[in-house]
């Protein structure tokens, strides 16, 4: 069999960040400020920092504005909800991310349920997650699961009809890209630690996308031949090199298209949060 087509994230990043370009500068063009981003720090996290400087830099490099709150790990949760508070009367921020996990002191869902829902770019909060949930997509989504889906699409597979497996389900990525997948018509299965027999569940997959945060965890047996497989794992290896939750060597040979690690679904999830902010930003201002 011909090996499959590996599907190209940072490539179509690039695509999404350039329509996103041209909707900045007609954004401008009418003298109005850019959309602005205002991602919150509360941990000392190395990860979330890396990944906090990459949201900044990614924002302005298509022409929105970014701000970091940077906090520190032991911050009282009144002064954090005060932060959030602040950001969420600004009139001036259009999109508001608090980076996860926050540490102990913090009630997550609580900080989460306090985002306004306009500004809610990681589409979190219960309004926003709820409303997809109950298939209305007029609210913001999760970027990852949005990336998800547009990785899926370039690829050319047809969602409707078919057979969707999820494995995970987080709040950020397994749930509401299950809910995006049988929004577009695809019988979905949504998995977990529980599932029995999960490799069987995985073969009846023509759409397969793991998000379960253990390395090469996806045998290459478990890909039903000409599937599509999206790699949502971003997991370090002893030498320090990325790995997706999918073994990608053994996978490649049956599926028809997969995602690569890194470079596959990493760079989609950035874009679109950068996407959403724009949107936050139109909708908001035109209010
Ligand atoms: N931590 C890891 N991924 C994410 C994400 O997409 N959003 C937020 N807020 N925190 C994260």
């Amino acid at each position: 069999m011909p090996d499959s087509q590996v599907i190209d994230g940072k490539a179509l990043a690039e695509t999404v960040r350039n329509e996103l370009r041209a909707k900045v500068e007609t954004f401008t063009a009418f003298g109005r400020s850019a959309p602005h981003l205002a991602v919150v720090l509360a941990s000392d996290d190395p990860a979330s920092a890396v990944y906090v400087r990459m949201k900044g830099k990614a924002a302005d490099a298509v022409g929105l504005r970014s701000t970091q709150h940077t906090l520190s790990p032991d911050t009282s949760p009144e002064d954090l909800r005060a932060v959030v508070a602040a950001l969420n009367d600004d009139p001036d921020v259009d999109g508001i991310l608090v980076q996860l996990p926050l540490p102990d002191q913090h009630d997550e869902e609580a900080i989460i349920g306090m985002i306004d829902p306009s500004k809610d770019v990681d589409g979190l909060t219960p309004i926003n997650a709820g409303r997809l949930a109950r298939g209305d997509e007029s609210g913001l989504m999760p970027c990852t699961p949005l990336g998800c889906i547009r990785l899926i699409e370039a690829s050319g597979t047809e969602i409707r009809g078919a057979r969707a497996t999820v494995i995970g389900r987080s709040r950020l990525v397994g749930r509401p890209v299950a809910d995006l997948l049988l929004n577009r018509h695809a019988t979905v299965t949504t998995c977990h630690s529980r599932t029995r027999d999960l490799a069987a569940v995985c073969r009846e997959a023509d759409i397969l996308v793991a998000a379960v945060g253990r390395a090469k965890f996806v045998q290459g047996d478990w890909v039903k031949p000409g599937a599509t497989v999206i790699d949502v794992g971003i997991n370090r290896n002893a030498e320090g090199k990325l790995e997706g939750d999918v073994d990608f060597d053994a996978a490649r040979v049956r599926a028809g298209a997969i995602t690569p690690v890194p470079k596959g679904v990493g760079p989609m999830t950035i874009a679109y949060l950068l996407s959403n902010t724009v949107t936050a930003a139109q909708r908001r201002r035109a209010q």
